[in-house]
């Protein structure tokens, strides 16, 4: 299987980084190949809802998408990488969500799999809450098949999510899929 891992957080070294680091670890030793990208840096501007795409078209908008969108389609399984920001995922990867407006259909029909990592200050769980059924949600309009997620409570520093349970469960998450 084919493993895209977009990566939303602004931390290069961070922990959202780290729990993507150990799941790649796990997908590999399955066998799967991985390609990452660091949405967080890569230039993606807002959807302008002008509809030039009519939802199943070029996007007006000639930026990074472009070679985003064509990563996403190339690729089995998606998974999707941020802090948790306000309760919810961070701008940046809401962006990049955003713009599958231009492919929304194309999506839709291509049945992906995904997988959800995230990790926050917080150790309560409802912190993670939103965040987690908003992803379900978005699984459930594109056809998403989620293979699981690993939501990292407690995880507010690098040192604090190094010493967390997450960085493993990540790792296992990974080898989990076949
Ligand atoms: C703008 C912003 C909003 C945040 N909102 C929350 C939040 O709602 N709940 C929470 O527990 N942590 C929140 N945090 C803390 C981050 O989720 C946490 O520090 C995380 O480890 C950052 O991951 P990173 O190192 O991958 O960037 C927020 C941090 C920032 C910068």
């Amino acid at each position: 299987m084919k493993v895209l891992v977009l990566l939303g957080s602004p931390h290069k070294r961070g922990s959202s980084r780290m729990l993507a680091d150990h799941f790649i670890k796990g997908v590999k030793e399955n066998g799967h190949t991985v390609d990452v990208i660091d949405i967080a840096h890569s230039t993606v501007h807002p959807c302008l809802g002008c509809d030039y795409c009519g939802m199943d078209g070029d996007c007006v908008q000639k930026d990074d998408m472009y070679h985003i969108k064509e990563m996403i389609m190339n690729h089995d399984l998606l998974v999707f990488v941020t802090p948790l920001y306000y309760f919810g995922m961070s701008a940046q990867l809401k962006l990049m969500i955003d713009r599958f407006y231009s492919f929304n259909g194309a999506l839709m029909n291509a049945h992906k799999k995904s997988v959800l990592l995230s990790v926050a200050y917080e150790q309560s769980n409802e912190a993670m809450s939103d965040l987690y059924h908003h992803y379900l949600t978005i699984c459930r309009y594109l056809h998403f098949k989620n293979l699981g997620s690993v939501l990292g409570l407690g995880c507010g520093t690098v040192s604090m999510t190094q010493n967390s349970i997450y960085p493993q469960k990540a790792y296992e998450l990974g080898l989990s899929i076949k």
